[in-house]
């Protein structure tokens, strides 16, 4: 089911340092940001390499990325998989016993499908499926 590792999500506290962080000391070059008030969410999607990183800045503090920074501060937040088919990649996420934080997939901010796992199905990692 699951192809490879589509990104890394990484939650920050500045976006704009952390992009010019990530630029300056791995050469990621930004591809493109987006922001949700329905999420209380600010995203810049950066590729270094053969990888992408999302980093995640918080809106306000009781959005889902601000209560992660008050709980835990900034650092890894999720872990995308890419998948060519997320309807059925959530079924068998189901039949596997995941629990999923979206039943539904919905439209990420890249313009993908995504869904997400909870982290207390996998290790203690919030998943995020990505639809391409
Ligand atoms: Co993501």
């Amino acid at each position: 089911m699951l192809t490879r590792i589509h990104h890394v999500g990484i939650a920050v506290a500045d976006l704009e340092e952390s992009i010019r962080l990530y630029r300056a000391a791995l050469g990621a070059e930004l591809i493109h940001r987006a922001s949700s008030e329905k999420e209380g969410l600010e995203a810049a999607f950066l590729r270094a390499g053969d990888g992408e990183l999302e980093l995640l800045a918080a809106l306000r503090e009781d959005s889902p990325v601000g209560k992660f920074m008050v709980k835990r501060g900034p650092g890894l937040h999720h872990v995308a998989y890419a998948v060519t088919d997320i309807t059925k990649a959530l079924a068998e996420a189901r039949a596997a016993g995941l629990e999923l934080i979206d039943a539904e997939p919905r439209m990420g901010m890249h313009g993908s499908l995504i869904a997400f796992v909870h982290p207390k199905s996998l290790g203690g990692v919030l998943t995020e499926y990505v639809e391409e």
